[in-house]
């Protein structure tokens, strides 16, 4: 059974909306995702900057609220449908680790209070004394020391920054832990370290993971299926390893090919709506490609894709 289910969400960000634009222009951030992450699963999200990532990671803990679409978590909790005390229990079982952790540990708060500051608030909360004894078991569990409860984050590398934010997550035991591009901006040595740490987590902990990164071949490292995303819109999905030996969207390819650096883009205006939003870019576009928007369909076991001609092979 799926520990969360996504399906059709949309999300618009409206800009310059005031009183000389009440109808101002809007990125339309995400574009009827849907997919699916099970007990013990990782699932990887993956794609360049600005394609929609972490407002979809937003949307799953109702950072933002969604314009369409749903959000199911385990049996039978309609995500939309929470508020108050089952709104906090939700995003209890459900952490968010951000991208960032210079910005989102206070550098100036002891590492003990980073951790327990939101913790204190749960009504799972044991106690000042136990709680401590729980963030100094956790902290040893991601590679720090007990001692290091009464540092401040600031005295850290970034990668024993990035292993107090992991520590963070994991302190009111969450089912689903979502982790926004945890080692993208840490060195690759340092990045290999983290994702090991995060693998050992997983393995005892048993715990399910939302793994987002730009970089294609990381996430194929972690991740048991990858969902490959373009301007909001899932563009390819499958497992992990199907997907490194045999990808088939010919935008995966080139994230495979060009390790996610940008390639030119190649002729036209802005597309509509009709139009494969991925045309201006690709090597096997035909005219087609631009009268119309192709569907998310399955592929194979497990597999989806959307593109007129992923049946049609690499380019010659
Ligand atoms: N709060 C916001 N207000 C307006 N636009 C936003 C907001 N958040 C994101 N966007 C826009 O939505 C689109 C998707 O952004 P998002 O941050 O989800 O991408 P991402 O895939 O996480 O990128 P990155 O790899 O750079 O983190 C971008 O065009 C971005 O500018
Ligand atoms: S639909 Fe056309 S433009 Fe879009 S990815 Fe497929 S071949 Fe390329
Ligand atoms: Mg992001």
């Amino acid at each position: 059974m799926p520990v969360i289910e996504v399906e059709n969400l949309e999300k618009r960000f409206n800009l310059e909306a005031g009183f000389f634009a009440p109808f101002g222009r809007f990125v339309h951030a995400v574009r009827g995702v849907s997919f699916s992450i099970g007990e013990n699963e990782t699932y990887g999200l993956v794609g360049e900057s600005g394609c929609g990532k972490t407002t979809t990671a937003r949307l799953l803990v109702r950072m933002y609220e969604w314009d369409r679409g749903s959000v199911r978590y385990g049996k039978d909790t309609d995500v939309a449908a929470l508020s108050g005390a089952a709104l906090k229990a939700y995003r209890e079982r459900v952490r968010y680790i951000f991208q960032d952790p210079a910005r989102s540990l206070n550098p100036r708060m002891p590492v003990y209070e980073v951790l327990v500051s939101g913790y204190r608030h749960s009504s799972r909360f044991p106690g000042e004394k136990k709680a401590r004894e729980e963030a100094a078991r956790i902290l040893m569990e991601v590679g720090l020391s007990a001692d290091d409860l009464e540092k401040r984050p600031s005295e850290f590398s970034g990668g024993q920054r990035q292993r107090i934010s992991i520590a963070r997550g994991l302190l009111m035991r969450p089912e689903l832990l979502i982790c926004d591009e945890v080692v993208s901006a840490l060195d690759v040595s340092i990045q290999g370290q983290i994702l090991n740490l995060l693998l050992d987590i997983r393995e005892t902990r048993g715990l399910s993971f939302l793994f987002i990164a730009h970089d294609l071949k990381v996430a194929c490292y972690f991740c048991d299926r990858i969902g490959v995303m373009y301007q909001g819109e899932l563009m390819e999905e499958g497992p992990a390893e199907t997907l490194y030996r045999d990808a088939r969207h010919p935008y995966t390819r080139l994230l495979f090919s060009a390790g996610g650096r940008e390639s030119p883009v190649r002729g036209g205006g802005p597309l509509g709506e009709d139009a494969c939003p991925f045309a201006p870019r690709c090597a096997l576009a035909e005219e087609r490609c631009f009268r119309g928007h192709p569907e998310l369909r399955e592929i194979g076991p497990g597999r989806r894709a959307r593109c007129f001609r992923v049946d049609d092979g690499p380019p010659a």
